[in-house]
């Protein structure tokens, strides 16, 4: 039982796309007492009941410990340095709408993003994103931005972790939005392999 909570636990952790460290930490604070209180010798037999209330007691004392931990907190953005000569106000609409949650330096936090693990996951997807590329770093070169045509035709981009159960609807791109933005940014420079 403990086992099919824990393993589907991870199932929606990968799903999500949480960081690995969060794996390590829930997983000890939440394994280590549980299983130090289900082996722990006694005189009567140990009920399920018991370990579960165990199993559930430790993970609600793991949820209230990780608020402590500082990382996903700092909701700052870094200052905008310069940003790619969109070649029109329409797209570079589309790409703050759909792009510049996880890759840029305005990125709006939502209330939930206060909340660990679901701070550390929203973290970890913006420290990836912006070191993938960075439209608002463009005074430094942007190794990935030539792959932005590519993962948006491939629909790769944005993840589907991000808009899937209808979070961010005003993020997903239409079907018409994908060829308007794609024209968009073929005209603009250093969005595709052959600028
Ligand atoms: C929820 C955050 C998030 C959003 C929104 C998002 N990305 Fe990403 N992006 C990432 C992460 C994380 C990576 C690196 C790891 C990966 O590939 O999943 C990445 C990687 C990339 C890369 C590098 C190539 C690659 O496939 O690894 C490009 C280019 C890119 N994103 C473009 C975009 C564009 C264009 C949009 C908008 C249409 C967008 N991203 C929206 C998080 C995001």
């Amino acid at each position: 039982m403990i086992v099919v909570l824990g393993v589907a636990s991870v199932a929606v952790g990968v799903l999500i796309g949480m960081p690995p460290f969060a794996y390590i930490i829930i997983g000890l604070l939440i394994a280590v007492p549980t299983l130090v209180y289900v082996y722990k010798p006694r005189e009567n037999v140990l009920t399920n009941a018991k370990a579960l209330v165990a199993f559930f007691g430790a993970t609600a004392a793991t949820l209230l410990i990780i608020q402590f931990i500082p990382y996903g907190k700092d909701h700052s953005n870094p200052p905008v340095n310069g940003e790619p000569a969109w070649s029109s106000p329409r797209t570079r609409k589309l790409m703050v709408n759909a792009c510049f949650g996880c890759h840029s330096n305005s990125v709006e936090y939502p209330a939930y993003a206060s909340i660990a693990p679901i701070s550390w996951m929203v973290q970890s997807h913006i420290d990836k994103g912006r070191e993938e590329v960075n439209y608002q770093e463009w005074n430094s070169r942007q190794g990935e931005a030539e792959e932005t045509i590519e993962v948006i035709e491939d629909g790769s981009m944005p993840p589907s972790y991000y808009t899937m159960f209808g979070k961010h609807p005003e993020d997903r791109l239409t079907n018409a939005e994908i060829t308007e933005l794609i024209a968009g940014l073929l005209a603009t420079e250093g969005m595709n392999e052959n600028d």
